[in-house]
């Protein structure tokens, strides 16, 4: 190779890696688009800065979270799959263990100050630890991981350059995944440009925009489609008898209740409610339609059910699609290191 073909050809493979994007070195900020409420996240206490969200990012990818070194939180929530598990009605963790509740996206969680389909944890900063000790998730305890990290190369540098001191501690480790997690922000939808007025929405898509202000709004409340609150939506009881929130608060008015779930991304996140029991929206709306049961604790607006002919259901799903944000499935800063 002649020198001005390899300087050019040095020059090429320099491009190529800087354009890989596996390390985020612009200055990140949580985006908070002018339509939404106040975050929820005390960001004062775990400020949002480059090392820590990489370090967090990295950790979020790493199998060696688990006890066997094979599952990592991305194996369950897959950014191309709006951070669920694609094809999964129930989760799937260590040792081929089933758990019983449907993997939820990970998505807009500072503007939550409570988590998990029952509610059972109310702090970003701690709900690691639930998959990380959950015997069917990732089996493993703290310590052990924190053993781990300090003998595996890069870690200890990496939580030094985050934090400024050399011990890595539980409460860092866990502060650096929360970042991570508070950055998978979906907020760019078709919906989103439209009312910033950026975008016209078709007359399909209006008329399922007015169905679902009639009829689905007051729960899946706009723009982040939840009102936070933990209802029961008369689905029939399921083998496991879960009692959802009920479990966590032991008040009998709270059994069969679960989070109501945002309705952004649905495109990506089937299988749908607390045990994936219905594979597609058809389906979610033949429930509302005639499947409502009169569960212990059924929100009294489902009593008489939400007939949806063929005509709300062709408008609703094209409503539905405007939620559906595909930058942040493919957005690299987001990505597997
Ligand atoms: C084996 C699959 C599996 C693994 C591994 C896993 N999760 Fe989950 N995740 C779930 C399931 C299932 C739920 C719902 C649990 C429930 O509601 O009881 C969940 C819930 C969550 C939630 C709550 C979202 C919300 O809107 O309330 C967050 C956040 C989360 N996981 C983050 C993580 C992190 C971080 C890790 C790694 C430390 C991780 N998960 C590992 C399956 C998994
Ligand atoms: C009374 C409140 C309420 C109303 C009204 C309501 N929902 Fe729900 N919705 C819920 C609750 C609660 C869940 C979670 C239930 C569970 O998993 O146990 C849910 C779950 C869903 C899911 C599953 C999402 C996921 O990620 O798994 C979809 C889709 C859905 N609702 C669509 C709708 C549509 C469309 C309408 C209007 C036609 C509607 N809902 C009306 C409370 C409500």
């Amino acid at each position: 190779m002649t020198f001005k073909k390899r300087m050019f050809f040095m020059v090429f493979i320099v491009g190529i890696l800087a354009c890989h994007k596996d390390h985020v070195s612009e200055n990140l900020e949580l985006e908070i688009p002018p339509h939404f409420p106040d975050i929820q996240y005390n960001l004062k206490d775990n400020a949002i800065t480059n090392d820590k969200f990489n370090l967090g990012k990295k950790l979020f990818y790493d199998p060696i979270l688990s006890a066997d070194n094979t599952i990592s939180c991305g194996s369950c929530h897959i950014q191309t799959s709006a951070f669920t598990h694609h094809g999964h009605s129930l989760s799937h963790g260590i040792y081929d263990r089933i758990g019983k509740r449907n993997s939820p996206p990970i998505m807009n969680l500072a503007w939550n100050n409570s988590f998990m389909w029952d509610g059972g944890i109310f702090n970003l900063d701690l709900l690691s630890i639930s998959p990380i000790t959950n015997h069917a998730e990732m089996d493993e305890t703290l310590p052990h991981i924190l053993q781990k990290l300090k003998s595996y190369p890069n870690y200890p540098s990496l939580f030094k350059n985050a934090f400024g001191q050399d011990s890595i501690t539980g409460t860092l480790f866990l502060k650096a995944l929360a970042q991570f997690m508070l950055m998978c922000t979906s907020t760019h939808s078709k919906y989103d440009s439209f009312i910033l007025k950026k975008t016209e929405l078709s007359p399909l898509e209006l008329q399922g925009y007015q169905v679902f202000k009639n009829h689905c709004n007051v729960c899946h409340r706009e723009p982040l489609f939840t009102n936070h609150e933990y209802l029961n939506n008369g689905l029939s009881i399921s083998s496991f008898n879960d009692l959802g929130r009920g479990l966590i608060t032991s008040n009998v008015n709270d059994n069969y209740t679960f989070k109501v779930p945002s309705l952004r991304n649905l495109s990506y996140t089937a299988p749908y409610m607390h045990d994936g029991r219905y594979l597609n929206l058809e389906a979610v709306f033949d429930h509302y339609s005639y499947g409502v049961q009169p569960t212990p604790n059924l929100a009294p607006i489902l009593k008489n059910r939400i007939p949806l002919d063929s005509n709300d259901r062709k408008s609703l799903i094209a409503f539905l699609n405007t939620l559906n944000d595909k930058s942040f499935l493919f957005d690299t800063k987001l990505s597997a290191p």
